[in-house]
């Protein structure tokens, strides 16, 4: 086979057959297909598109073109779940001790944060002392031993993912389904999991902005998990404003700690009970939604889920006290106010925006070799439908430059819009693909 004649294939629009996909993922991966090469087919793909059949290829191709954790020596329905990244999301690390204090056998691999985006690992560094650097070995024994085990995605796996994906984030070509859906789905298949519950993003603080391509995008994944002997389920949920009250590492942190002892947001709240009681039914723990979401409830009402959180940060290394008394995590010691520039309601908040203004205060990084500072972040006092009076705080800012702080707080105010009209906030699930 010849790379340039695939090429040509795939810029006239026909299908690339499977043995071709497979030729060209581990030719990819072994260094023997050279980058323009594929940066050529890549831009093809975007604008001719693959078929179902091609994109399930792919995945499969990606998947197998390095490790796959083998978790079939941990007893029970393994059930991993995975985020497609958004502003203030802080899910995993309420929802995966919530579901494991239940029995759900958990076993997670997490990812840094990518452009606006913040990342879990990132977030539960913020804790003193927490690793997410784990063996193999010590990964799957602790997911046997107490639940839930989280570590950082090894470099062997799916490295055919991991060489497009930094590819296509220089030639313009991320924003295609089908490349999107594999890379995301190669790396879940390879984590070994029985089944696996998406929570597709959808909104201005999104990679898929419209909720039309963030549902088409969720059955693609969907289909690729089910193709592949997973039980697979996506939730929809809305990204146009930041989940919760918290942008940053340890302040999104404190506010998930918060939630599992019953104190957090409403729509971060619903947003873990409607994950977890997905994960119970395919876990095989619960029936239906509502059986499932009163045993969360439970969970968190009789401290069992804080509990399975404590366990879990001891497991890795991180300081326990800090779940104890979240206001340990220390937060930056100067803070700046975003104050409303006018009388009426938050009308709209640019979602990608808000994630920015976190990372110009050195939430995120800007380069790869960027040190995070975990102190850093926002509290937003006011979400979309709220009422505010002039001069009043919408959103507190922690800081450790100043310098820093004036960008962030320019940032954030071009961010939000404050207006006369009483908009209604959409609710956080928006749809689901089963
Ligand atoms: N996240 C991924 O892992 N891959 C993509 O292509 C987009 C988001």
């Amino acid at each position: 086979m010849r790379m340039y004649d695939l090429i040509r294939k795939k810029k006239d629009g026909a299908a690339l057959s499977r043995e071709e996909i497979d030729w060209m993922i581990q030719g990819y991966t072994r260094g023997e297909i050279p980058d323009y090469q594929m940066s050529a087919m890549a831009m093809a793909i975007c604008f001719r598109g693959m078929d179902e059949r091609e994109t399930g290829d792919l995945t499969l191709s990606m998947r197998d073109s390095g490790d796959t954790v083998d978790l079939s020596g941990i007893k029970g329905i393994k059930v991993d779940k995975h985020s497609t990244g958004g502003v203030g999301d802080k899910t995993s690390i309420a929802l995966l001790p919530l579901v494991s204090s239940l029995g759900l056998k958990i076993a997670k691999m997490s990812g840094r944060g990518l452009g606006h985006t913040g990342g879990t690992i990132d977030k539960l560094e913020s804790i003193p002392g927490f690793t997410t650097s784990l063996e193999m070995d010590r990964f799957v024994k602790q997911v046997d031993e107490i639940g839930i085990a989280l570590m950082g995605q090894t470099a062997e796996l799916a490295p055919a993912d991991k060489k497009l994906y930094a590819l296509r984030d220089v030639t313009g070509t991320v924003d295609q389904m089908s490349l999107i859906a594999s890379s995301i789905m190669s790396k879940k298949l390879a984590a070994g999991a029985d089944a696996i519950v998406l929570d597709v993003k959808s909104g201005s603080g999104a990679f898929m902005q419209d909720p039309k391509d963030a549902k088409a995008l969720a059955e693609a994944m969907v289909r690729i998990g089910k193709h592949a002997g997973k039980k697979t389920r996506a939730l929809i949920t809305n990204m146009d404003q930041p989940l919760g009250n918290a942008v940053g590492n340890a302040i999104e942190v404190r506010e998930a700690i918060e939630t599992l002892k019953g104190k957090g947001p409403a729509d971060f709240t619903e947003l873990v009970l409607e994950l977890g009681s997905r994960m119970l039914i395919l876990g095989g723990l619960a029936e239906e939604t509502a059986e499932a979401r009163e045993r969360l409830q439970k969970a968190i009402d009789d401290g069992s889920a804080l509990e399975q959180l404590k366990r879990f940060v001891k497991a890795q290394g991180g300081d326990v006290s800090c779940v104890e008394d979240e206001s340990l995590l220390k937060l930056a010691d100067q803070t700046m106010e975003l104050a409303a520039p006018c009388d009426g309601y938050v009308e709209r908040i640019e979602c990608a925006e808000v994630g920015m203004s976190s990372l110009l205060l050195g939430g995120g990084r800007e380069t790869k070799t960027d040190v995070i500072d975990p102190s850093v972040g926002i509290l937003l006092h006011k979400k979309v439908g709220d009422a505010v009076k002039k001069g009043e705080s919408m959103a507190t800012l922690y800081v450790s430059d100043r310098t820093k702080g004036e960008a962030a707080l320019k940032r954030l105010g071009a961010a939000y819009h404050v207006g006369g009209e009483a908009a209604v906030a959409q609710s956080i699930i928006l749809d689901e693909v089963i």
